[in-house]
């Protein structure tokens, strides 16, 4: 083994055991914590939909404070809709919903409906919403909801373009050290884009507002593609969750089967990648998944590779970390708990 051999070794063997000290504190920590306020920023597509109800699923971990909208996989319009729609569905609409930004932070909007249908979530009739959008703009409330609880209290479940969140952050810097922790949905390592070869959506929706959040100083957990394309719903995934036998788990199979066709069509695999719901499942079972402390960067200027996500996993340049990266999770395990928690939901 050359030298440069043994010094990669063992600053590998560093970061690993930094990782390995910082989930078991993670552990320790969530084993003291009673229940967690959470905030999800969200443009509700299925995965979305399916993360917000695995919340709402587990009020001994979580208490959700609001769902703010941002446009990403439709405009701003339809996924507040479809977050009000969502709320309906779990005869949650206690839950405030507040719209926030129509786009992104420079440049036009890039939506999805390619993959989510016209709607934003195709594939069945949701019931309609009984009440509007609360009054009040997304980043405004992130702020005042985060400021009227203690220090560390508020994590935000990010899990769309980041424009709300970093406008957050823009107009309250303090909110950085005030959160306890921005668990993101977003970036890929290995995986390659899954909307230009380079780019995860989230992250080339709005790269500067990515920039903006990684570079914020909060307490990062970013979740990319590496991890939900280990996930996906497969038939047999499917057929349990219908097997659950509730409107919700009825509504979710035939949502879900809509999203999978699109990847069968275009990949040929059974099942799509479960994305979002898996920043939920990482506050609830932090175990269920590994990763690394790295330095993260967005690519903001090459047209090429806008919105790629540029990860230091082996510690090569002099950039501190600023995320706990998570590219493996136990996929089994995920799906049972999600299918315990939508079973609960009755
Ligand atoms: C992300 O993009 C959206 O289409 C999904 O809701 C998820 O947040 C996956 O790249
Ligand atoms: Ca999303």
């Amino acid at each position: 083994m050359t030298i440069l051999g043994f010094a990669a070794l063992s600053s590998y063997k560093s970061l690993t055991l930094r990782i390995q000290n910082d989930m078991l504190c993670r552990r320790a920590k969530s084993a003291q914590s009673m229940t967690r306020a959470i905030i999800i920023d969200t443009d509700p597509s299925v995965d979305d939909a399916v993360a917000i109800l695995l919340a709402l699923g587990s009020p001994a971990e979580l208490e959700l404070l609001a769902i703010t909208t941002v446009a990403g996989n439709a405009p701003l319009a339809l996924t507040t809709r479809n977050a009000l729609k969502t709320l309906e569905l779990a005869g949650r609409v206690d839950i405030p919903v507040y719209a926030g930004a129509a786009g992104p932070l420079s440049g036009a909007l890039r939506t999805a409906e390619h993959v989510h249908g016209d709607s934003g979530l195709d594939g069945y009739d949701l019931p309609e919403p009984s009440v509007r959008a609360a009054p009040g703009f997304a980043p405004d409330k992130i702020v005042e909801l985060v400021m009227a609880r203690p220090p560390g209290d508020v994590t935000l479940c990010a899990i769309a373009p980041l424009t709300n969140i970093a406008l957050a952050l823009a107009s309250a810097p303090e909110l950085a050290s005030r959160l306890r922790e921005i668990a993101i949905f977003g970036g890929a390592r290995r995986e390659g884009g899954n909307i230009t070869p380079a780019a995860e959506f989230n992250l080339f929706v709005d790269p500067d507002a990515a920039h903006q959040v990684l570079s914020s100083g909060a307490n990062v957990t970013l979740i990319p593609l590496d991890c939900s394309h280990r996930a996906l719903t497969s038939t047999p995934r499917l057929d349990a969750l219908r097997a659950i036998g509730t409107g919700v788990a009825e509504a979710l199979f035939h949502l879900l089967t809509f999203n999978k066709g699109f990847h069968e069509r275009r990949h040929g695999s059974d099942g799509a990648p479960l994305h979002d719901p898996l920043t939920v499942a990482y506050l609830l079972k932090p175990e269920l998944f590994s990763g690394r402390r790295i330095a993260v960067a967005v690519e903001r200027d090459s047209p090429l590779t806008r919105g790629m996500s540029v990860m230091d996993w082996w510690g090569v340049t002099p950039s501190a970390p600023n995320a706990l990266v998570l590219t493996d999770v136990d996929a089994d395990a995920y799906f049972a708990l999600l299918f315990e928690r939508i079973a609960a939901l009755g």
